[in-house]
């Protein structure tokens, strides 16, 4: 005696018909861990583009960060607690988008023929964002395991020479390109997905957020490289003296510099 199953989207195989709610849950999770990583990415190139200002002024977000201004003390461990947080929220992110991609060399030929019949822009949107995403997976794991190890060695010196002596610049340079169209695509997909801002006219609307999605884009980008450059000259420059930690010119004195400074 046969007997019939319907298959629903994570009911499995075993008999069971109910449709799972698990999907649906690990869907809203991974679009809020996405949308949490894509606003704390915004802060982050505002943080880290100060150079752009001045050595001064990145001086003073750090020591902000380092909560200096408030204790008295640098305390790089509250930048530590900060990257865990977002190491945390990076891996979780990533298990809950790994659900998605092709698993095996025929899945991939199938979703590539689909991308191919279908010739749709958002369809080759998400290729490219499960392209970036896996080199955020090597490359932004790299950075962010040297921030949570050490803390205390940020600053306009400390960065620059990082970038320019320890050769981190084409690491950051490819992961700048990478972040950028992942945020930029992911962000556009989540109002997508959700309904944001659809209005009476969602067609009309996702053209517009396609738009405003290449600008946010190509303003990080151009704001991103801009701050690597910077970086890079200033590296470059002190590259004799790399190790020396930045000391603003009016705590300056003629003792050689305190690392609590
Ligand atoms: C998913 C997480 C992250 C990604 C994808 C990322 C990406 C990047 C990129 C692309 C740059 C180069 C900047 C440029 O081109 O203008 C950079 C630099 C930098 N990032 Fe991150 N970042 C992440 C997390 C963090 C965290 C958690 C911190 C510390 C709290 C941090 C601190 C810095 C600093 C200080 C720099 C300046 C260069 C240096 O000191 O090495 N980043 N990051």
């Amino acid at each position: 005696m046969s007997q019939a199953i319907d298959l629903y989207p994570g009911g499995g195989l075993r008999g069971k018909t109910h449709k799972s709610r698990w999907p649906a849950k690990l869907d809203v999770l991974q679009s809020t861990s996405g949308l949490l990583l894509g606003l704390f990415m915004w802060a982050h190139m505002a943080f880290v583009s100060t150079i752009l200002i001045s050595k001064d002024a990145m001086w003073w977000v750090t020591r902000m960060f380092e909560g200096q201004f408030i204790i008295g003390e640098r305390y790089p461990g509250i930048v530590a607690s900060i990257v865990a947080v977002v190491a945390v929220l990076f891996v979780l992110h990533g298990v809950l988008a790994m659900r998605k991609l092709p698993a095996n060399f025929q899945q991939y030929k199938n979703f590539r023929e689909h991308r191919k019949t279908l010739q749709h822009e958002d369809t080759t949107l998400w290729w490219m964002q499960a392209v970036t995403g896996m080199v955020l997976v090597f490359l932004a794991s790299v950075h962010l395991y040297q921030m949570l190890m050490h803390p205390g060695d940020i600053g306009p010196y400390e960065s620059a020479d990082r970038v320019w002596s320890g050769r981190w610049w084409p690491l950051y340079l490819v992961l700048l390109f990478a972040v950028e169209l992942h945020g930029g695509v992911g962000l556009y997909r989540l109002a997508v997905k959700w309904g944001w801002f659809e209005g009476k006219n969602p067609d009309r609307t996702r053209t517009l957020l396609k738009r405003l999605k290449w600008g946010i884009t190509a303003f990080f980008l151009v704001l991103g490289a801009l701050t690597l450059a910077a970086y890079m000259k200033i590296g470059y420059e002190h590259r004799h003296l790399a190790g020396e930690r930045y000391v603003p010119a009016r705590l300056q004195t003629n003792a050689p510099a305190n690392p609590q400074q």
